[in-house]
């Protein structure tokens, strides 16, 4: 492609790993204070899946990026950018969990890293790839959101040990010179003045592994559900009516809006302000709970797996995690129908 011809990011695959083992609200139930019943009405989830002990985060984003590559119909070797999005990788200094995983795939000598930007993840990744490509700089950007939650919660904290998952999704981006195909908006922000509302104490420079760290259970996440609650429906909300305005697209003409998988009740109040009607709206939350940056490329492998994603329809992404940090994407997706 020459240097002259405009270059656009499109959105050629999606793939996901979800881990076999299944924990229900009844599992639950026998380790904390709490019932099936609290658990769906207060959040929508059901169950969540759990990695095995040995799995590790870059296995599961391993295995989602190899069926990415393989749907978007190319070799792994024209791959020349890896980025993953996770808050519970490998190695919580070096090296990065995309190297692991450019590893496991046979990937090597190209850029990789990774970022974190908690649920927010995956979009943040997207707003990357859109740079790289459309400055020239890279071809095929392999990007990839997941997370071993189950590594950093504490099974014996009712309000948090709930909500969270296990699992990976991983997309190719590539360049492409037909605008119809590529992204058409990405919006990426963060207020670091909420950084309380959802954090890991340790380990890290502030408490680097300690018996206090254990003692206390610093390694653990903490959330203040309830503020991040509100705050998530605001923001959420006010992300999509931006975007959509910017690009003066209506929200009754997206077919797949697909908002970060936190809460059903989150999703509700966020689709209803938008006046979305059911079937536009992807909910999965129920049988993944909150997977952090994984949760919106599962969502959409599902909506791909089932036929319901078709080529050349839009998108919009929307997320909100810790940080804080939020994210919105507007796109075609540009792969291959599921047929
Ligand atoms: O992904 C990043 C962004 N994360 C989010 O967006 C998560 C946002 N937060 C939430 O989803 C919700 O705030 C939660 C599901 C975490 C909590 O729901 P809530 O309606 O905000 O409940 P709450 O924290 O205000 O707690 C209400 C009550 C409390 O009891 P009291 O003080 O009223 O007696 C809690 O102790 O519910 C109690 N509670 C529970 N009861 C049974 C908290 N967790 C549980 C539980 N089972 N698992």
């Amino acid at each position: 492609m020459s240097q002259h011809t405009p270059v656009y990011a499109s959105f050629r695959s999606i793939g996901a790993y979800v881990p076999e083992k299944i924990l229900t609200n009844a599992d639950l139930e026998k380790m904390v204070d709490t019932t099936d019943e609290w658990i769906l009405k207060r959040t929508g989830i059901k169950e969540r899946h759990i990695a095995e002990e040995n799995e590790a985060t870059s296995d599961m984003g391993a295995k989602a990026a190899a069926v990415a590559i393989e749907r978007a119909g190319i070799s792994a070797e024209v791959i020349d950018l890896v980025l993953c999005a996770t808050v519970t990788p490998d190695y919580f200094n070096m090296p990065s969990t995309a190297c692991v995983i450019s590893d496991k795939l046979g990937i090597h000598n190209v850029q990789a890293f990774d970022i974190s930007a908690a649920c927010s993840g995956f979009v943040y990744l997207l707003s990357l790839a859109k740079a790289f490509i459309e400055s020239g700089m890279k071809q095929h950007v392999l990007i990839i959101g997941a997370e071993k939650f189950s590594s950093i919660v504490d099974y014996q904290d009712r309000s948090t040990c709930i909500l969270f998952g296990d699992g990976a999704g991983a997309a190719v981006i590539s360049a492409t010179s037909v605008a119809s195909e590529g992204f058409i908006d990405v919006h990426a922000s963060a207020d670091g003045s909420y950084a309380d509302f959802l954090v890991t104490p340790a380990p890290g420079s502030i408490n680097p592994v300690s018996q206090k760290v254990i003692d206390e259970g610093l390694n653990f996440v903490q959330m203040k559900g309830n503020e991040t609650f509100k705050l998530a429906v605001k923001t959420l909300t006010k992300d999509v009516k931006e975007i959509l305005q910017k690009n003066d697209i209506k929200s009754e003409d997206i077919p797949h809006f697909v908002p970060h998988q936190a809460n059903y009740r989150i999703i509700k109040a966020v689709g209803d302000a938008l006046k979305m009607r059911e079937e536009q709206v992807v909910v999965t939350v129920g049988k993944y709970g909150n997977t952090s940056a994984a949760s919106i490329p599962m969502a959409l492998n599902d909506i791909w797996e089932s036929g319901r994603l078709q080529q050349g329809e839009l998108m919009l992404l929307d997320t909100f995690g810790g940080g804080l940090t939020w994210a919105s994407a507007l796109l075609p997706f540009a792969g291959k129908s599921n047929a």
